[in-house]
């Protein structure tokens, strides 16, 4: 990450530690970054997970791309650069929200390795797992579940991703989740199951 514009800020420490929220709420603050292509799944799969992890007594809280770009994000684009920064920021707000004790889920298309790897740093090896909704992308395309894809292809709807603006596969990541012919229930077990054997 790069330095901050003023040289005139200084780190405020909390009186209380990470390890002590932890231990008030019985869990360990993560981000699970699930990435993919527009309409894989990762936003569904996400929220189920959430449920599921709400209704074990687990405080998790859900991210995505779409909302949050009708908030925080709503000065940003497509662009390369627009995206970058969008993971920049999410990736900031997710450091917080795992600092602060939450299983946090963030569904982000997140297209480029880079600022996947950005954010694995920011958050710390151990905390951040990867999950490919490797959903393919005629899956995608046939889905089509906001219209997006029928648009790009029409030209009206440009650097769409898989389209005409590239997605960079995970190489290693934590989770390959398959989505094609698999229940939003199986995909989000195996997604708590994991949790479960390696996590807590
Ligand atoms: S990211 O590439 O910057 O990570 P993000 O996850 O925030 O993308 O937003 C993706 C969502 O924005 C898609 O699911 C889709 O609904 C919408 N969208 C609008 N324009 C585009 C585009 N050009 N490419 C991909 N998704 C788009």
């Amino acid at each position: 990450m790069s330095e901050p514009i003023s040289k005139n800020i200084t780190w405020h420490g909390s009186e209380v530690s990470q390890a002590q929220r932890e231990s008030l709420i019985n869990q360990k603050g993560c981000v699970l970054w699930f990435t993919g292509l527009s309409g894989s799944g990762k936003s569904t799969v996400a929220r189920r997970v959430e449920q599921k992890l709400l209704s074990r007594g687990l405080y998790a809280y859900g991210l995505d791309g779409d909302n949050v770009r009708m908030g925080l994000n709503k000065d940003l684009g497509f662009s390369a650069d627009d995206r970058a920064e969008n993971i920049r920021r999410i990736g900031a707000v997710s450091q917080l929200f795992a600092d602060s004790g939450a299983i946090t889920l963030a569904s982000f298309i997140s297209p480029y390795r880079a600022s996947r790897l950005a954010v694995r740093e920011l958050v710390g090896e151990g905390r951040f797992i990867e999950v490919h909704v490797a959903t393919s992308l005629a899956a995608c395309e046939a889905r089509d579940p906001k219209g997006l894809y029928k648009k790009a292809r029409a030209g009206l709807i440009p650097n769409f991703t898989g389209i005409s603006a590239p997605y960079e596969e995970p190489e290693n990541p934590e989770i390959k989740l398959t989505t094609e012919d698999r229940t939003i229930d199986a995909c989000a077990d195996e997604i708590v199951q994991f949790l479960e054997e390696r996590f807590f």
